[in-house]
């Protein structure tokens, strides 16, 4: 039968994660509100309005929707002047092959990120083309740990989600994979990602670790 791998991109095909670390955290400080690794952990794969109230809540502030919109602003421009000059030497290891592999065996390639900002990585990065589907996290409600955007993609390609692996690194990402009935392939630490069918430290692997098991 077909079969489709749908992946992550912040944190999985690039270290965009880091970029996405220390964006928010410029923003936390300027708020005088602490932001730690730890928070850092549990914001991977949130949406940029829930992340932000995150934020706001753990320093007990309220703010005018005004003030919600700048801050979100202020957040994603920084964040878009740390991703200016990305290029394909910001792939993660493994990634071109796990493309090269999946091409190979008729596999289709989508992508589910939670980023506005994807369409313009995945173009720095030269591998719009190697998607068959790119969800519009723009259109998608329900935000991860919520498995709609994993969904989404399945249902663009007409599959079910018993033959869909996702691959995330983010605790709420493996939880929307699992949610929505697809194997989870975490990238990162096996302690941190415990629902994870299989856990690697880095994309290389994916194929005969993952894909041709599968
Ligand atoms: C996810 C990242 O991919 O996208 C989160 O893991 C980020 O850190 C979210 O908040 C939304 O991204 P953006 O670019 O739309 O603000
Ligand atoms: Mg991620």
């Amino acid at each position: 039968a077909q079969k489709a791998c749908i992946f992550d991109l912040d944190g999985v095909i690039t270290d965009t994660a880091h970029y996405h670390f220390l964006a928010w955290r410029r923003l936390a400080q300027s708020l005088n509100i602490p932001f730690d690794e730890e928070d850092n952990h549990r914001l991977k794969g949130v949406g940029r309005m829930e992340s932000l109230a995150y934020i706001l809540d753990k320093g007990a502030r309220t703010v005018s929707d005004d003030e919600l919109a700048s801050l979100a602003h202020q957040k994603n421009k920084d964040y878009q002047d740390l991703i200016t000059g990305i290029s394909p030497t910001d792939l993660l290891p493994g990634i071109l092959d796990a493309f090269a592999w999946l091409k190979s065996h008729g596999w289709l390639v989508g992508l589910a990120s939670a980023s506005r900002n994807a369409p313009q990585v995945l173009a720095g990065l030269k591998i719009t083309e190697q998607f068959d589907y790119v969800a519009d996290a723009g259109a998608i409600p329900n935000g991860k740990p919520a498995p709609d955007i994993f969904l989404d993609v399945a249902k663009a390609f007409g599959l079910s989600a018993s033959q869909c692996v996702g691959v995330e690194d983010a605790v709420a990402g493996i939880t929307a994979i699992k949610s929505a009935g697809m194997y989870a392939a975490g990238i990162g630490d096996a302690a941190v990602l415990t629902e994870a069918d299989i856990v690697l430290p880095t994309p290389e692997g994916l194929p005969e670790q993952v894909f041709s098991i599968f």
